[in-house]
């Protein structure tokens, strides 16, 4: 019996729809006006618009010029600067034979000169809105130096710590990863991309590349099609969903075919069933990288195999400029397939505005960039992304009234550290470090600075007398440690998630001064901290905070913000552990503490089975340091009356999700209701939890509020190997704090 819900909406509305969708529509007028520019096109300036160049490749400034000029440049990147940007562009625009302007791409990552926290960061606000004001920030400053294209959002889901680029992503979790997919690409491009404040997107890296093996960057990567359609592709959907102008292909083997050469994800799946008509350009050189993959033989082959799969415009190497040609006389191609990739890098420039307003407003810049308003938005993001992971006695937030504080650690006055990686257009100058944005809020005599040590690798320890004495004739010590921006990011893989350097000597030797100890952690990843646990006081997780991160900081710790962040990773207590993540299969043996020793209580000569043969490790159990989805506040929550609009819904239905939250201590903060669910029994196994919606909530001191989340059996949607299934069975449902922490209900679907 097909029952329908008349429910009334008492809660807030999910974050996830205040952030509107813009999926282009292909215009008729423009079509035409590709088609007919297409037809006037020579086989050069067709493969000009599929060439992206570096600057540097052109061998100097008179040979750039002459390539624009004979219509061979489509894009370059790299290249920022409105004068000079629209130098090269006019001669494109009025000198070209037919006129094409040239798209300039940047990596725009996290902020283009006012640098907001890397998109992990941003991931642990939880915070959609603020995401898009944050990108809209990044997007504002780029447009008015010219930029017309970034290179994010990065949306590789990341379940290994020990990849760098884990930075760039927005954590191990799909909904979550969907939800900022969505935020970033509308923050990036607003509501209509010809505006002259925003840049097109661009969805990277096309698909698959954070589940590089061992966390190694660009290593291979086994994804059955199932674990890719339900676990890495739906951000990508959402970015197209959202509208995004472009992709990237990655570098990366997906299951023995290069994504940059793959026909499945490509076409099969992006073109075909989502229907994109943006453009495709392939990552630095990975056309050309087919080769070393040994997909390819040459570069005649490695082209072949990218126009085969469906990349528009090639990212520095040349394979489609030396090779196109014989292609073609070969048969191999059809100029119809160069046209339809010509069609689609001069959509995104129709769409762009760039053919009506190829110039870019030359004293935009000096308004726009690192404005207040910026400025602002920075520090509210960076406040937003930082994770309280421990509070004991409540020491945070100390009080302003404090006779002095120690400020210590390598982290502490890194201003150049302090706004993360892949960062190309930031200046540390613009940087305002936690010692500054300190001193300023309690004057400089009640601020005793010392770094301890010059960089967070350093075993250098000449550094510690001055630390031990600035503690010692302070009344508490905010230390600053974590790891330098070069330590993640691309390339940048570590097997080693401990504090480098003499950092835990350093910490050790201001437990050793007996004061009170506020640990500030700025990494581009978590970190293998448990050992800090043990030894500070409080722990506050900034992640790189930016440009604005001194303020958020300081402001925070002396009680003017209160933290709100959740981790969008799962924490391991050590590397042996990785991967582990929190939506992990049960296995047929899940562990639990009545059936686990850990390895020192193991008694000598114990029987073989007598530790219960269960999935867990000797040495380091089954349960990560902290869990997906936690963070602290300074106030305190209680979730009380998990209630469901029904226990049953049928494949069509959904139900409303209620819970009380109630604002227990003193400070009124903002608390992230998550809500998870299982599916008990299914045609695959199913994760032991998935995070279908969440809330971010402001509660003041005392306070009550109903939280309403709605939950529709589509959410529950999975791919088993042949279809997208809804399926009839038994589901448990948590609403809580945390991806360990919550009330319990279960609920049916007929
Ligand atoms: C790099 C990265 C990619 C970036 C591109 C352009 O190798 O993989 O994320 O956008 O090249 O810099």
């Amino acid at each position: 019996m097909k029952t329908t819900f008349l429910f009334l909406i008492i809660g807030l509305l999910i974050s996830t729809e205040a952030v509107a969708t813009v999926s282009p529509v292909k215009d008729e007028q423009t079509e035409k006006k590709i088609e007919e520019l297409i037809s006037k096109m020579t086989l050069d300036e067709k493969l000009g618009q599929m060439a992206q160049f570096d600057p540097y490749q052109f061998g100097g400034d008179e040979q750039t010029k002459q390539a624009i000029k004979e219509g061979k440049v489509g894009s370059i990147l790299n290249l920022v600067g409105a004068k000079r940007i629209n130098e090269l562009q006019r001669i494109a625009v009025e000198e070209s034979r037919l006129g094409i302007p040239i798209i300039i791409g940047r990596d725009v990552i996290h902020g283009y000169r006012t640098i907001t926290p890397i998109p992990l960061g941003m991931a642990a606000s939880w915070n959609a809105e603020l995401t898009s004001k944050a990108m809209a920030v990044a997007a504002e400053e780029a447009a008015s130096e010219g930029v017309h294209w970034t290179f994010a959002p990065m949306i590789d889901v990341s379940r290994d710590p020990r990849w760098g680029r884990i930075a760039e992503s927005c954590g191990e979790d799909t909904y979550l990863s969907t939800v900022m997919a969505k935020a970033m690409v509308q923050g990036f491009q607003g509501d209509d991309l010809s505006d002259p404040k925003t840049i097109a997107a661009c969805a990277k890296h096309y698909v698959g590349y954070g589940a590089a093996e061992g966390g190694r960057d660009y290593n291979t990567t086994y994804i059955p099609e199932n674990q890719l359609r339900n676990d890495y592709l739906p951000p990508f959907k959402a970015a197209a969903d959202a509208g995004v102008a472009t992709f990237m292909s990655g570098f990366n083997d997906l299951n023995g075919v290069p994504v940059t050469g793959n026909e499945f994800t490509l076409k099969t799946i992006l073109r075909e069933e989502w229907g994109f008509d943006g453009m495709v350009v392939s990552d630095w050189a990975s056309i050309a990288e087919m080769i070393a993959h040994g997909y390819a033989k040459d570069t005649k082959e490695a082209g072949y195999k990218a126009l085969r799969a469906g990349v528009d415009m090639e990212m520095v190497s040349r394979c489609y400029l030396d090779n196109v040609q014989e292609l073609l006389d070969e048969g191999k191609i059809e100029m119809a397939t160069i046209d339809k990739y010509v069609g689609n890098i001069l959509r995104v420039k129709f769409r762009l505005g760039l053919f009506d307003h190829p110039y870019t407003d030359e004293t935009l810049a000096e308004k726009t960039i690192l404005s207040e308003k910026n400025k602002a938005i920075a520090k509210e993001a960076a406040s937003e992304s930082f994770v309280l992971l421990q509070n004991k006695n409540e020491i945070l937030p100390l009080s302003k009234d404090i006779n002095s504080v120690a400020v210590i650690g390598p982290l502490a006055d890194a201003p150049h550290d302090q706004m993360g990686t892949w960062v190309f257009d930031g200046k540390k100058e613009n940087t305002v470090t936690p010692y500054t944005a300190l001193t300023e809020l309690l004057g400089a005599g009640k601020v005793n600075f010392a770094e301890g040590l010059a960089t967070s690798r350093t075993k250098n320890t000449d550094g510690f007398e001055a630390a031990i004495q600035a503690a010692e004739k302070s009344d508490a010590v905010l230390l600053f440690l974590g790891e330098e921006s070069i330590l993640s990011g691309e390339a940048h893989s570590l097997a080693d998630l401990n504090f480098r350097g003499a950092q835990s000597q350093l910490l050790d030797a201001m437990v050793e001064t007996g004061k009170p100890i506020v640990l500030v952690i700025m990494a581009g990843r978590q970190l293998t901290i448990e050992d800090a646990l043990y030894k500070a006081d409080a722990i506050l997780y900034a992640w790189a905070p930016g440009t604005m991160g001194g303020p958020a900081l300081a402001e925070m710790i002396f009680g003017e913000t209160v933290p709100s962040g959740k981790l969008p990773v799962t924490f391991p207590k050590t590397v042996g552990q990785i991967p582990i993540y929190y939506n992990h299969k049960n296995t047929g043996r899940p562990a639990d503490y009545s059936n686990w020793t850990h390895i020192d209580e193991i008694p000598v000569e114990a029987g073989q089975t007598s530790l219960g043969n269960t999935s867990h490790y000797l040495d380091a159990g089954f349960e990560p340091l902290f869990p997906f989805g936690y963070g602290l506040s300074y106030t305190t929550f209680e979730y009380s009356d998990l209630k469901l609009s029904s226990k049953t819904m049928e494949a069509d239905g959904s139900i409303e999700v209620s819970v009380t939250l109630k604002n227990t201590g003193k400070y009124e903060g903002s608390e992230v209701v998550q809500l998870y669910i299982r599916d008990r029994f299914a045609s695959l196994t199913r994760p032991v939890k998935q995070l279908k919606g969440y809330k971010k909530v402001n509660v003041k001191p005392g306070e009550t509020k109903q939280v309403t989340l709605m939950l529709s059996a589509k959410d529950l949607e999975f791919f088993n190997g042949t279809d997208y299934v809804i399926e009839p069975g038994d589901f448990d449902i948590w609403v809580g704090t945390n991806s360990k922490d919550g009330l319990h209900n279960e609920f049916s679907i007929n």
